[in-house]
């Protein structure tokens, strides 16, 4: 349902050209649960934009379910990921002076559903992440935890049917989680698609991935299945 052939993403800063993604070929089966680990700067991050189509290649092609978004106007694939994607940044992107339920909800704006529905919601997400009690405080008054929980739960306010999480591990303390490692499961069973960076793979062992792909200097170094 994902699939890459030969993805480069060139990064030019300055004098030097950066490399970040290198001719990465891979396919992803519908429902499958990825974990894709690699050092600091070996191109996680990167790799997973270019799936999630919010980033183009600079060569080679992304299909989603057989469609190559790569190629498509940014009008389109906004909307794409409007409807099928749901994302967990590393860089978070709150609006601080904005309080929490708004920013978990923003995203369904423009979807002109009834305002009711969509704080709706929002609340039974919060309740979810046990952020309820937080729902009308500043986004920059958050803990860490307390951010990276909200950057799930927006995640899924649009009841994506494939999920892209980077490094949502971190900041969470144990209980949240042994609940983020239930919620993946969960995902799962309910034929999911699910991609996770992370440089702490063991944390996820419990979720259970069916695929680990390895980055080395923005390449596919392994890949186990
Ligand atoms: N927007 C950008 N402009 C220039 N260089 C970039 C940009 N984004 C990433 N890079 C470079 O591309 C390489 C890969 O970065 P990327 O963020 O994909 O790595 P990562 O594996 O996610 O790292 P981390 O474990 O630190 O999150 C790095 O060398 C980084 O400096
Ligand atoms: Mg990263």
């Amino acid at each position: 349902m994902i699939r890459l052939t030969g993805v480069s993403k060139i990064f030019e800063t300055g004098n030097q050209d950066i490399t970040a993604v290198s001719e990465v070929s891979v396919s992803i089966p519908r429902g499958a649960l990825t974990l894709l680990t690699g050092n600091n700067g070996s191109g996680k991050t990167t790799l997973m934009l270019l799936m999630a189509g919010i980033l183009s290649p600079d060569a080679g092609r992304v299909y989603l379910d057989g469609m190559d978004i790569s190629r498509l106007p940014e009008r389109i694939r906004s909307r794409i990921r409007r409807n099928r994607t749901g994302i967990i940044f590393q860089e978070r992107f709150f609006i601080r002076t904005a309080p929490v339920w708004q920013n978990l909800v923003l995203s369904l704006i423009p979807t002109e559903r009834p305002m009711a529905d969509i704080r709706n919601k929002g609340k039974a997400l919060l309740r979810r992440f046990g952020l309820e009690e937080k729902e009308n405080v500043r986004c920059g008054r958050l803990s860490g935890g307390e951010k990276q929980r909200l950057a799930i739960a927006r995640a899924l306010i649009n009841d994506p049917d494939v999920i892209f999480a980077d490094e949502p591990t971190t900041h969470l303390d144990h209980d949240v989680l042994q609940m983020l490692t239930r919620e993946i499961q969960n995902w799962k069973t309910r034929g999911k698609t699910v991609v996770i960076a992370t440089h702490q793979p063991e944390l996820l062992n419990a979720a259970g991935p069916d695929i680990r792909l390895t980055l080395e200097k923005g390449r596919l170094a392994r890949e186990e299945r």
